[in-house]
């Protein structure tokens, strides 16, 4: 894994140069599209981008090697993200030329690290620079979910709203109802926030996580229709699911009862980490995970596995899924001084039962994007 100063190096020659940092969740999944509360940080594992003024459009993802080039028929799979910006910036008539561009980073793919927010906010945010487009952070949050969304993911605004506002440190609880966020300190005296990547690799938008956000879409409807008075899912209390419960099929009840009490698990989860109390913590993460493999189903074998170890390790408060699901990573709530343990601990069992090797880091909570030249 190559680190920010050879990133630097081997983006030396470009005269623009922005650092998109990836994020976890804390608590609260699946809840942004539907208006809920969710808890995401920055991390220092990031995606570098630069540019430079050119005749024609060229991008490189430098890990990878591969490049594209204006005109050329193969298109990578990451292009996407970089179409979804140009589009938008022409309907708007923003102005906007041919650029050499080129990306790389130590935030790994479809691993519930939300990469592709990373790369489609990395690169507006330099857009909006280079052709002093005058966005605020803002305007330019919207531009980049809706940019984003050109790729077919119906997602929310989480990962967006984090990546360009990340704190050193911290933890935001945004509402996702109207993109406002309050800042938490996440350090705990003696816990460390562990990532184990299962390695099952997910692009959201060839999984079910289209299928949740459509369904949730059709129970707003169904709700609406039968007189209640909501815009969206993320205001309904536990009074009004016990309502909905005759309108809703067996299929629908289960999502709107994981809403519901996902959304409460971020107020509590807050309240806990204002208290720096682990016990709680870990108990709310154990919680959720429940919810989204059982009521919400964006779970795997994998992941289950994963958060089980922890469930019974006396070493971890807790541990849940994190991101869209499907593959991804999953986020662990771990006694500082028993970590090394832990980690050989979890990755031989991991190892044994799937012959997968999983990875680890340790969350290092840093600041949200940045221009670094
Ligand atoms: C993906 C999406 C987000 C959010 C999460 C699940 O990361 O991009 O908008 O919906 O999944 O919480």
């Amino acid at each position: 894994m190559k680190s920010e100063l050879e990133y630097l190096e081997l983006l030396k020659e470009y005269g623009l140069l922005v650092r998109a940092p990836g994020r976890i969740n804390l608590i609260g999944e699946h809840t942004d599209y539907n208006q809920g509360l969710c808890m995401p940080a920055t991390i220092d594992r990031s995606i570098y981008l630069g540019l430079n003024n050119s005749e024609k459009w060229s991008i490189e993802a430098i890990d990878t090697h591969e490049t594209w080039e204006q005109g050329q028929s193969w298109e990578p799979d990451w292009l996407v993200y970089f179409k979804g910006a140009i589009q938008l910036a022409k309907e708007r008539n923003l102005p906007i030329m041919p650029l050499k561009l080129a990306f790389g980073g130590n935030l790994p793919a479809g691993a519930g690290l939300s990469s592709s927010s990373s790369i489609c906010c990395g690169f507006c945010f330099a857009l909006n620079e280079h052709f002093n487009w005058q966005m605020d952070l803002g305007a330019l949050t919207k531009f980049a979910v809706k940019a984003e969304r050109q790729s077919g993911l119906e997602g929310g605004m989480m990962d967006q709203i984090s990546i360009l506002n990340g704190k050193e440190g911290n933890a935001l609880l945004i509402d996702c109802k109207d993109w406002t966020f309050t800042s938490y300190p996440m350090a705990l005296p003696d816990h460390r926030w562990l990532v184990v990547d299962t390695k099952i690799k997910h692009k959201l938008v060839d999984t079910d996580y289209n299928a949740r956000s459509q369904t949730c879409r059709q129970i707003l409807l169904k709700l609406q229709e039968e007189g209640q008075s909501i815009k969206a899912l993320g205001e309904v209390d536990g009074h009004k699911l016990d309502m909905a419960k005759n309108l809703l099929n067996e299929e629908q009840f289960p999502l709107l009862k994981y809403q519901v009490e996902e959304n409460e698990r971020v107020r509590k989860f807050a309240l806990a980490l204002v208290k720096k109390d682990s016990t709680q913590l870990g108990n709310i993460l154990l919680e959720g995970h429940r919810g989204l493999k059982d009521m919400y189903k964006v779970s795997c074998d994998e992941l289950d596995f994963l958060v089980d170890f922890a469930s019974k390790d006396p070493r971890a408060a807790g541990a849940r899924m994190m991101g869209g699901g499907f593959g991804g990573s999953s986020i662990h709530l771990v006694e500082k001084n028993t970590i090394t343990s832990y980690q050989s601990d979890i990755a031989a069992a991991y190892h044994q039962q799937f012959g997968i090797h999983a990875d680890f880091f340790e969350a290092e909570v840093s600041d949200g994007l940045k221009r670094l030249k």
